[in-house]
């Protein structure tokens, strides 16, 4: 069996990017994409959905983890590309973290994450995001 095709860095913004086309933000403006990329050769995205109430918006990693685990996705999280606005790099918020987190660690991996936005990209583990990250093996 030949393994499955994850996409690379470029490709992998790149879904991202076209992600944040679908942002609904019209508060912040800001429009944001995410792309997971699996193992399995499978990749979901996501964009932020903002609310009326500001405080219930979702970002786009979360919409993606949710679209992911939806479509029965269960670890395999080998990278994620997030993408927004014009302002430079995004790097995931705490809660996007803890989430992205969760997802991995049902898998046992340790995603690399390309934080695009301008002209840069910054490379990171999702460990260094969130180290000593509190998961489903806590619960016992
Ligand atoms: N946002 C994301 O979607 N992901 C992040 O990692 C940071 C922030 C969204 C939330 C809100 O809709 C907008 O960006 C401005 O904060």
């Amino acid at each position: 069996m030949t393994a499955a095709k994850v996409p690379g860095r470029d490709a992998l913004v790149a879904k991202a990017r076209k992600a944040a086309q679908k942002a609904y933000a019209p508060y912040s403006g800001f429009h944001v994409g995410a792309a997971l990329a699996f193992a399995n050769g499978s990749v979901v995205t996501g964009a932020n959905v903002e609310n009326a109430s500001y405080g219930l918006s979702l970002c786009a990693e979360t919409v993606a983890v949710a679209n992911a685990m939806s479509a029965g996705l269960r670890g395999g999280l080998v990278a994620v590309a997030v993408i927004g606005g014009d302002a430079g790099t995004v790097t995931p918020c705490g809660r996007c973290r803890q989430v992205l987190s969760e997802l991995a660690q049902l898998g046992g991996t340790d995603p690399v994450i390309w934080c695009a936005g301008g002209e840069d990209v910054l490379e990171l583990r999702l460990s260094e995001l969130l180290p000593h990250a509190f998961g489903p093996g806590n619960l016992g």
